[in-house]
This record gives structure tokens, sequence and C-alpha cells, in this order.
């Protein structure tokens, strides 16, 4: 079958053949038509877990996606041949992962049905970064009447979180580029605040730019993109009791512990029951995943490579 790997980490991904996986006992193989592509992508390439995860090569990037069930191994019950699903897949141990024609998930994992009307393309956008947003409004939580700073906000999960803040009834300011406000503006943001990639400007200093409107701070930070040095420096925003939720683990909880803040660290599980709730708010349009572009599986190491050199504006999804 057709794959996006590599062939060990640090080397580029390239378009490979490699053998078909066979579904174990639990497990499901899904003939994949769409997967969505996520910094985690080209950061597991790097090797991220290099460390702390057994790896098998050539290793198959990709874990978000969406398919129809192939075939199933021993013992599942829940799904059956012929379903379209959506949902995280692979296994890094084995090698697979969701740019692939054919992707391995669990009956008991990290895979949903695709709720009706849900298009593939669509679907293979939604997993892990509105997970992530999900659990950022809610490990943070965001309620109503506060107001929070979206850092980050004009790409997956930042978009994810402007519109469940917004939700939840919080006044939001989401960090954009000039290109970009009207649209955090359609997503549910009150305001929109100008930034520069490092901040070191005093015409982009993030920190007074919000402080011109908001003098008495405020409640929360939702931040995907900014390095502990910066979200010591975003803090300041914070009022007493105030929260920073990171989802790059760059907040040192000690440290806001000690300003009389709490600052969490997210981690966005997958589970059947995640993605049930971002069905549902998908469902009720509350929440919209917005694909930026759409690639053929061959061009999807480009698409990594602009990813990784930064200015996404929504999704990239690639058609298997
Ligand atoms: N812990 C978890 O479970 C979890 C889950 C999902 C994602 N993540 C992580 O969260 C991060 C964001 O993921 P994503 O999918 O949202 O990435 P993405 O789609 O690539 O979006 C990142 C966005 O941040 C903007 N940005 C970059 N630097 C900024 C800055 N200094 N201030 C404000 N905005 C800035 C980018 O635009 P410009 O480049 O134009 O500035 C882009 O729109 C990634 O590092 C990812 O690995 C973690």
């Amino acid at each position: 079958m057709r794959a996006i790997a590599v062939s060990e980490y640090g080397a580029t991904p390239a378009l490979m053949s490699l053998p078909r996986p066979e579904p174990g006992p639990g497990e499901i193989l899904v003939k994949m038509i769409a997967a969505g592509l996520n910094p985690f992508d080209w950061k597991l390439a790097d090797g991220m877990v290099k460390d702390s995860v057994d790896t098998s090569f050539p290793l198959i990037l990709g874990v978000d996606g969406a398919g129809v069930v192939e075939d199933v191994g021993p013992g599942v019950t829940r799904l059956r041949h012929g379903e379209q699903v959506y949902g995280a897949f692979g296994s890094i141990k084995r090698g697979l992962g969701a740019f692939a024609e054919y992707a391995i998930t669990r009956d008991d994992g990290p895979v949903a049905k695709m709720p009706e009307g849900m298009i593939y393309t669509q679907a293979a956008a939604v997993p892990t970064a509105s997970a992530a947003a999900l659990a950022m409004v809610d490990e943070a939580r965001v309620d109503a009447g506060q107001t929070v700073l979206v850092v980050g906000a004009t790409g997956g999960v930042g978009q994810g979180m402007v519109q469940l803040a917004s939700l939840a009834g919080a006044k939001v300011i989401a960090t954009a580029r000039d290109d970009m406000a009207g649209t955090m503006r359609r997503l549910g943001a009150d305001e929109t605040v100008a930034y520069s990639r490092n901040g070191d400007s005093a015409d982009d200093d993030l920190n007074a730019r919000v402080l011109a409107v908001h003098n008495d701070g405020i409640d929360a930070v939702l931040d995907v993109v900014s390095d502990t040095p910066a979200t010591e420096d975003i803090a300041q925003l914070l009022r007493p009791g105030g929260t920073y939720a990171s989802s790059v683990w760059a907040v040192n909880p000690d440290s806001m512990e000690a300003k009389g803040l709490r600052g969490v660290n997210v981690d966005g599980g997958l589970s059947p029951d995640v993605l049930d709730r971002l069905s549902d708010l998908v469902d009720a349009s509350d929440l919209r995943v917005r694909v930026e572009r759409e690639v053929p599986l061959e061009d999807a190491p480009d698409a990594l490579a602009a990813n990784r050199a930064g200015g996404a504006r929504g999704k990239t999804v690639i058609r298997i």
C-alpha cells in the first residue's frame, strides 16, 4: 500500500510502498479516505518520542483520519465491516500511522462512527486539534463572564478554543495577524490582538495591547504556542486566582502557584466519549473545523514542511 513514512528519526518523510497491516485481536483495519495533519506528525518524524516509545521503521506518519472499516480482528464487537469511522489511528511501536491507504485502530480505542452528514475530509480534520481545544477549555475551567486570551488562536487547536470558550460564555480575545481578524470574530472572538512571532518589539508587545483594553487584567490564558519564558511574561496579564493552560507543556505550575495563579499543562486525550462529544458539537454547528487546504497523499511531505514553517490558518487534510 502507499504510505508516507520516515526510514529513521530525522529523515525526510517520503512516499513509500509498504505492507498492508493485518488487524490483530481487538483491532480494526480501516481503508483510509482522508487524514488530518497535526504538528505532532512532523515532531514525531523529528524524534519527539524517541526516548519514551519503542518504534519500528519505516514509521508511517499521521494520527487523525477517517475511512471505512475494511476488516476486524478477533474479539471486535463495537464496529463492523463497512462502517464509516473517524478518530486516531496507528501504532508507533509497529511503525503504523494514518497517512496510508490502510490503517489500524482499536475497537476500544479512539475511534467512533462518523456522524451522519459529515464528510470524510471534514471528519479527518477534527480529532486531535478539537480534542485538545476541548481539554484546554475544560481544564482551564473557562466559565461565563470570564475574559480569556487565546494565544495561537488562528491554528487548528486555537480556532476550536475560540469557539468553545465563546460557547461557555466567556469574553474571548484571540491573537491574530491582520489576515485572520475577521475569521476570528466570526468564530466567536470578541476582540483580536496583533502579535509578532517573538514578541520582542515594543510596538508588538502583546501584554501592552491586551492591557490597553483590560487594565484590570484577565481570567485565563489558553496558549498553544509560547515557550516557558513567554508564558511567564504573558501570565502578568492574569488577575489573582487566574489560570494559565498550555498545550505544549510550557507552563511551570510551581511558578504560577507562587504568583497566586493556577498553571496547567494539558493533554487532549481521544476516546470514544470525547469523539462523541465532538460529533455533537459539530452536529450542532457549535464547533466549525476550518479545512484550510486539501492535498493528495503524495504531497503530504510538502504539507508537513509547510506546517512546520508556520502560518497555519486551519487544518490541512490529506486525501488518500
Ligand atoms: N497536548 C496536546 O494534546 C496537543 C494536542 C494538539 C496540539 N498540540 C500542540 O499545540 C500546538 C498548536 O497546535 P495546532 O494544531 O493548533 O497548530 P497549527 O494549526 O500549526 O497552528 C498554530 C497557530 O499559531 C500561530 N502562532 C504561531 N506563533 C504564534 C505566536 N507567537 N502568537 C500567536 N499565534 C502564533 C500560527 O500562525 P503564524 O505562524 O502565522 O503566527 C498558527 O495559526 C502544537 O505545538 C501542537 O503540537 C498539543
